[in-house]
């Protein structure tokens, strides 16, 4: 561990944040800092290869378009899909989401259900909330245990033969709680129903192969990963595609469009461009690229390590000042081993946003509210909100050392 950290500590320097400003960042959840050689190849790309992809035999536009479809290489390497042609390039998490409640439940039926959890961050509930009440199919919702674990017997007790679709998260953006997703994939696959999983705090932090997963449809954000806004990516297994019609369409996305006999006849590119209509976000895709070979050069297996020691470290310090530990709840599991590296916590009698304002003061950013989990936190009892500090590669035990001591000092003010 001792190797580990002296390498993490070194790449601060990449950010160059950390060296404008001065900040510790702890709201890598919502969306992490960029490295220099991120922000480099979009601004490469800019420079350099101005042009749109899959439009053009001018050689500007060739390059373009080689550069896109190998940020769609580097990002299959790095989830461990099998095919090139499973990963779709999206807006984000949000988005991708978006795309496959839209794909897969516009033809359910009222004797349907969809199972969610509690979990679920409004991405990956709001649109079946929209969609069951459109198709009149039931959605189901999935509990945690009070140690703040999903709940898998109830999971499995709601999970039925009209079950068609589990979509779920892997980590929770508040709780940081893991889910065992090869657990709940065993399930779906019993009653064969599609297994969709919002990896957008997942995939950035732990190892993922989505193979070994064994998940159908698979979410994620660029930014939360190294990379720019605006790009995300929707994983789609190669076995399910065949049973897919793009929801969104446009340009970009069709082999022919014919008009014959008062009809159209459409015929849609191969994957992944068919579910990719309009210009996409080509140096997103670009800068998406770079981050994940940035991550892939620290390695994951690391970055996961390193994570998990910063959450503990951070743990045990939040949970034995003796200023803090009585006056302090912390949400989420205490068993490290499925849980990632994200503390939502409250400081007793007070309000989130004032306590966040106040870390803010010492230039601790972290986030407060409801994070986008309103039902969450109405089940965890914390319908004010919590406080939010998210870890990830770039943050030191120096920095939780002065959350603690900024707290402190709160606590001692004003509770
Ligand atoms: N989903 C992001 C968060 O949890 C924005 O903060």
């Amino acid at each position: 561990m001792v190797g580990l950290l002296t390498d993490f500590r070194s790449i601060r320097d990449d950010f160059p944040i950390l060296r404008s400003r001065k900040v510790i960042y702890f709201d890598s959840a919502a969306t992490s800092l960029k490295p220099t050689q991120v922000i480099r190849a979009v601004r490469d790309y800019y420079e350099l290869f101005t042009s749109n992809v899959h439009r053009g035999v001018h050689r500007l536009s060739m390059e373009a378009s080689r550069l896109y479809e190998d940020a769609h290489e580097e990002v299959r390497k790095f989830i461990n899909a099998r095919y090139l042609d499973e990963v779709v390039f999206t807006s984000g998490t949000t988005q991708s989401l978006n795309l496959v409640a839209y794909m897969l439940g516009l033809s359910l039926n009222p004797t349907d259900n969809v199972v969610v959890s509690i979990m679920e961050h409004h991405s990956n509930l709001l649109p079946w909330v929209t969609l069951s009440k459109i198709r009149g199919f039931k959605l189901r919702v999935v509990g945690i245990k009070d140690d703040y674990k999903l709940d898998y017997d109830e999971l499995s007790s709601l999970v039925d033969r009209n079950t068609k679709v589990i979509s779920i998260t892997h980590m929770s953006n508040v709780l940081g709680t893991l889910v065992d997703v090869k657990m709940v994939s065993k399930i779906a696959r019993e009653v064969d129903a599609f297994l969709v999983v919002d990896g957008a705090q997942s995939v950035p932090h732990i190892p993922i192969s989505v193979v070994d997963l064994g998940v159908d449809f698979m979410a994620f954000s660029g930014h939360k990963m190294l990379g720019p806004t605006g790009i995300g990516v929707l994983y789609v297994r190669k076995e399910v595609q065949d049973s897919l019609t793009p929801p969104f369409t446009g340009g970009g996305i069709v082999d022919s469009v014919k008009y014959e006999g008062g009809e159209f006849s459409i015929k849609f590119l191969n994957m992944p461009w068919r579910f990719e209509p309009g210009t996409p976000n080509i140096a997103g895709a670009v800068g998406l690229a770079e981050a994940v070979r940035y991550l892939r050069k620290l390695g994951m297996d690391n970055v996961e390590a390193y994570g998990k020691d910063l959450l503990s470290y951070a743990l045990s310090k939040l949970s034995s000042d003796e200023l803090i530990a009585d006056k302090i709840l912390i949400y989420g599991p205490r068993d490290l081993g499925c849980r990632g590296d994200i503390i939502a916590f409250n400081i007793v009698d007070s309000n989130p946003h004032v306590v966040a304002s106040y870390l803010d003061s010492y230039d601790i950013a972290v986030r407060s509210g409801l994070h986008c989990a309103h039902p969450l936190h109405q089940r965890i009892k914390a319908e004010s909100g919590t406080v939010r500090a998210s870890l990830y590669i770039y943050n030191t035990k120096e920095e939780i050392d002065a959350m603690v001591n900024a707290l402190r000092e709160y606590v001692l003010r004003f509770t």
